[in-house]
């Protein structure tokens, strides 16, 4: 195995062969480039090369166009010529097709193994930013979540919150003795978002079995890793559900993946395509967080690689940590397209060769302006490089061939089919039961006795067996059976603005449980 990656041939005449380097690879990177020249094609030869490395890769389709990764390239092709060719300008001389080990996911479990998570693990605040609350809205989703905890009722799927929102509202009045103002106008509002993530098909993503994330870090028997595809089309629709979820699979990696310093690879790449999804509108807390999480999921062997139209999409603090770079051609129609051009030429090292601003601007389709980290991490001399060509097939599988793939998957049977576990619908709707059985019970045995009354007072013989008289027993637990310690804690963590809190803030679970 090697450690670099091919990339395609700089230099004069494109014969100087490009690398990205393995041991550097988690020290983040950017793809970038206008429509239609090339961004996709750079991102399906990147997974092929991480793979072929050893390396796992995750990465989302947002147009359908890279599940190719799973058939070989083919000498029918239609530009079978075209990439013969580009091969041979480059030196690339052991150029041939090849299939790679691809898995598919999809939130909505169509066109590859479903993907789940709990609600409670994706946590309160990334759920608040996925159905856009308000600040006083979260508030009441936060004391939902607390309550999860202490009443045990498991937050997994959906109508587990659904549940749980209509018992808090049922019991606005005691909880807002202990949590402050309960409002029901704000409850009615949360569940009004729950049911657009619903119809925008986000039931889907919440429930078990939830994503195992050693499921997305595996290599096949011959060594290659795996490489993960997110079916992103549809996906798309929904830009919130989209960039939440990738942050949240991100925000889970980092959580969970132990330290690892500095690998000789990564040990899973992961690329973020329409990255812009993400910081549109993004809270600067929000942007602050990513920033954060780019910084240090590097030590957990995780690189990330934005993909983007424009690098001005990206916060600068996000940007001066991208290592490796490989910018195809930006337009420069307006004023403000020439200066982010500037900008975007300025963050480079030059190359006495040829000037940054004009290459960015002049490279042709499926070539680019790169830099990739060398020795110690100093980032490369710009260079004008021609991209190479993929192994595999350019193009989708045909809906049958990708269903075929999904069917032979070694995750076909871990991830199929739903599980529907206890949890806090179950337990809300056995509780109303067992109340609205000993309210029944209730009646019937106060209707007995006050028969048994009648009878007696009727001067008959009564022969029934010890009728109790005391029948009005509430057997459902009252929220006043909660703590006030607790209270006070949610309280505290409610109005607290200490740095930790800011943190678990922005991305629920990240920072949990310290
Ligand atoms: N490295 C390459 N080798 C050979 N052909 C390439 C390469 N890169 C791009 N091309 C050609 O250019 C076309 C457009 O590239 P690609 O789909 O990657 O653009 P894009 O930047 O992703 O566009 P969009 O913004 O529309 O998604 C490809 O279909 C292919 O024909
Ligand atoms: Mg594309």
């Amino acid at each position: 195995m090697t450690d670099e990656i091919f990339v395609g041939g700089g230099g004069p005449d494109y014969g100087t062969q490009q690398h990205l380097s393995l041991k550097y690879a988690n020290r983040h990177g950017l793809v970038a480039g206008a429509t239609g020249t090339g961004k996709t094609v750079t991102l399906q030869i990147l997974a092929e090369g991480f793979s072929a490395a050893g390396v796992p890769v995750f990465l989302s389709d947002v147009k359908g166009d890279l599940s190719g990764l799973a058939k070989p390239g083919s000498e029918t092709h239609k530009l079978h010529e075209a990439f013969a060719e580009r091969a041979a300008k480059i030196g690339f001389d052991d150029y041939g097709y090849s299939a790679f080990p691809v898995i598919f996911w999809d939130i909505f479990g169509d066109q590859g193994h479903p993907v789940r998570t709990t609600v409670s693990e994706m946590g309160p605040l990334l759920l608040a930013r996925l159905l856009d609350l308000t600040e006083a809205q979260e508030g009441i989703l936060n004391i939902a979540f607390r309550l999860s905890d202490e009443e045990g009722l498991p937050l997994l799927d959906l109508k587990d919150l659904q549940a749980l929102l209509v018992w808090t509202g049922e019991n606005a009045k005691e909880l807002s003795l202990r949590y402050g103002n309960v409002s029901t106008a704000s409850i009615g509002a949360i569940q009004r978002r729950l049911l657009v993530l619903e119809n925008q098909g986000g039931t889907g993503l919440f429930g078990e079995p939830a994503l195992a994330l050693s499921d997305l870090m595996r290599t096949a028997t011959d060594g290659r890793g795996q490489i993960n595809i997110l079916a992103a089309d549809k996906l798309m629709a929904s830009p919130a559900l989209y960039a939440t979820f990738l942050l949240w699979l991100l925000s889970e990696l980092f959580e969970e993946l132990p330290e690892v310093g500095d690998p000789d690879k990564p040990k899973l790449v992961f690329f973020f395509d329409e990255a812009h999804l993400l910081f549109d509108d993004a809270p600067k807390a929000l942007v602050d967080k990513v920033e954060q999480v780019a910084r240090l999921i590097r030590s957990k062997g995780v690189g990330v690689y934005f993909i983007t139209q424009n690098p001005a999409d990206v916060p600068d603090d996000i940007l001066g940590q991208l290592g490796n770079r490989i910018q195809h051609a930006l337009r420069a129609f307006t004023a403000k397209d020439r200066k982010e051009l500037r900008m975007a030429a300025q963050t480079y090292r030059e190359n006495p060769a040829f000037d940054t601003e004009a290459a960015i601007r002049e490279v042709g389709v499926g070539e680019a302006v790169t830099s990739m980290l060398q020795k110690k991490g100093v980032p490369g001399i710009v260079e004008r490089t021609l991209i190479r060509p993929p192994s595999s097939q350019l193009g989708p599988v045909t809906a049958a061939e990708r269903a075929d793939l999904v069917a032979a998957s070694p995750l076909q049977a871990t991830y199929t089919n739903a599980i529907d576990r206890q949890s806090a619908y179950e337990i809300l709707q056995a509780r109303a039961e067992d109340a609205a059985k000993e309210a029944e019970k209730a009646e019937a045995e106060a209707e007995e006795a006050s028969a048994a009354e009648r009878e007696f007072n009727a001067g008959r013989r009564y022969s029934g067996t010890g009728v109790p008289r005391s029948t009005s027993r509430r057997s459902t637990r009252q929220p006043d059976t909660l703590g006030s310690a607790v209270a006070t804690a949610v309280l505290k963590e409610l109005k607290g603005t200490t740095g930790r809190r800011i943190v678990r803030g922005i991305l629920g679970g990240l920072f949990r449980g310290r």
